[in-house]
């Protein structure tokens, strides 16, 4: 009997050879063999689950890439028992696109029969902001529970980013006076009420100044997401949930992406927060000699990555996502960032991937980018393994840093519903 080679990327030997090439993994597709129209599936591939990691996923428009994110996201979920209560998820969603893998797909029967799966439905909670609660149940979009975030949790560089501000022009000294102002009154317990009503009284500046940030303090009341007792955000890391955070519905509003990433930015500091606490605390709990309970390594999946953590500028989210990338492996956290263009990604971000998923790219700008970080292995040039696949959706190439190897695959079908299709003019008869 051949014995077929098991591919698990993300893991390196010394854990291949303690657990195995399955065990705390997910099935995410089979490995390409061959070249463009040549090419054949052959052996699955598996996608370590077990480890902290940062994960980017490339490629241009429509080749497959949020598909994916939600195919290693399903992976979490359907994992045994035993390591999905070891793992917790997040997907940060602004197209809206992820409430979908609530239901199964039914599209796709024929084409999960042959990869010997069938549709399913995720149970996933979807989170949108408290006050866009009608608008959603107007568009007939599920959503599970609302969340808001407390005013008083974010920084004055957070709302200088989120409004334009720069922090030594009037408006920004106005603004950090007023919140230094609110927080020795109040703590981190007011609301844009408050802050609308101590940027009114600032007496010595003027009433051009205090005007302008009393609008921006009330355009940031209708975003609906900010409420002075703020959501209880440690449940978006339950063990064995996965979350779906809807941010699509700023899209309306001025500079909705950096609004967007105020709530990344605050997640994500709370999440690497929290860990850091606990991982302490297990730590302690070992030297006293008492059992360890390992908290669930949480997964963040960002789609439009470049938008939360871009190469030139900064966002409410950057430097959060960067500890993230940079010191996630202690206390857990693995990092998944999806984008068309890498090289609008963080450069920082970008050389910290220890797998690279990428599907189709063309630009010279993007491909040279990914040169940049894996090049060492790479037997071929990159474009070389980037001309050659197949045209299918869902092939791509895969670039290990753990095993320092190079796959092309051709990525699972999705077993719940992806809504992110791209629509197309002629209808099936
Ligand atoms: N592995 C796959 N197997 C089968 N079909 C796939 C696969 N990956 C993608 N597709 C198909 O391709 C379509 C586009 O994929 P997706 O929405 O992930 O694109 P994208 O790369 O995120 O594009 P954009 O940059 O516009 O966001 C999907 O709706 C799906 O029909
Ligand atoms: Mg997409």
């Amino acid at each position: 009997m051949i014995r077929i080679p098991k591919i698990t990327i993300g893991r390196s030997e010394g854990d291949i050879e303690k657990y195995g090439s399955k065990k705390g993994t997910g099935y995410i597709g089979k490995h390409l063999v061959g070249d463009k129209g040549e090419a054949h599936v052959a052996n699955p591939i598996y996608m370590d689950l077990s480890r902290p990691h940062v994960i980017g996923v490339f490629g241009k428009r429509g080749t497959g890439k949020s598909y994916s994110m939600g195919t290693m996201a399903e992976e979490i979920l359907k994992a045994p028992e035993s390591i999905s209560n070891n793992l917790s998820a997040i997907i940060v969603d602004p197209m809206g696109i992820y409430w979908s893998m609530k239901f199964p797909n039914e599209n796709d029967t024929a084409l999960l029969d042959d990869w010997g799966l069938k549709p399913d439905a995720m149970d996933v909670q979807l989170y949108i902001p408290e006050g866009q609660a009608e608008e959603f149940r107007e568009k007939d979009i599920p959503y599970d529970k609302t969340f808001t975030i407390k005013p008083g949790e974010l920084s004055t560089s957070d709302w200088a980013m989120t409004f334009d501000i720069k922090l030594n022009e009037p408006r920004g000294i106005l603004l950090e006076k007023v919140l230094r102002d609110l927080e020795e009154d109040y703590g981190e317990d007011y609301s844009l009420d408050n802050m609308v009503e101590y940027a009114s009284t600032q007496g010595d500046f003027k009433e051009e100044t205090r005007k302008a940030l009393k609008n921006r303090f009330n355009a940031a009341k209708e975003w609906g997401i900010f409420s002075v007792e703020g959501s209880e955000l440690s449940e978006f890391t339950e063990r064995g949930t996965l979350t779906i955070l809807d941010l699509s519905l700023f899209g309306a509003i001025r500079g909705s992406w950096s609004v967007r990433s105020l709530v990344v930015g605050l997640l994500s500091n709370k999440i690497l927060r929290e860990r850091m606490s606990s991982k302490r605390l297990e730590e302690m709990r070992e030297m006293e000699g008492m059992q360890t309970s390992e908290s669930p390594i949480v997964w963040m999946f960002i789609d439009e990555a470049h938008q939360f953590l871009p190469n030139d500028g900064e966002t409410p989210a950057s430097d959060p996502l960067l500890s993230w990338v940079k010191i996630g492996r202690e206390p857990g956290v693995s990092l998944v960032l999806c984008t068309q263009q890498p090289y609008k990604l963080n450069p920082d971000a970008l050389s910290q991937c220890d797998v690279v998923l990428s599907h189709r790219l063309t630009s010279k700008a993007d491909i040279d980018a990914l040169k940049n970080i894996m090049q060492n292995y790479m037997r071929y040039d990159l474009s070389t393994y980037i001309d050659n696949l197949p045209k299918a959706k869902g092939c791509a190439i895969c670039l290990d840093d753990n095993s320092e190897r190079v796959y092309k695959l051709r990525m699972r079908p999705r077993v719940s519903w992806h809504a992110g299709g791209t629509p197309t003019a002629i209808k099936d008869e």
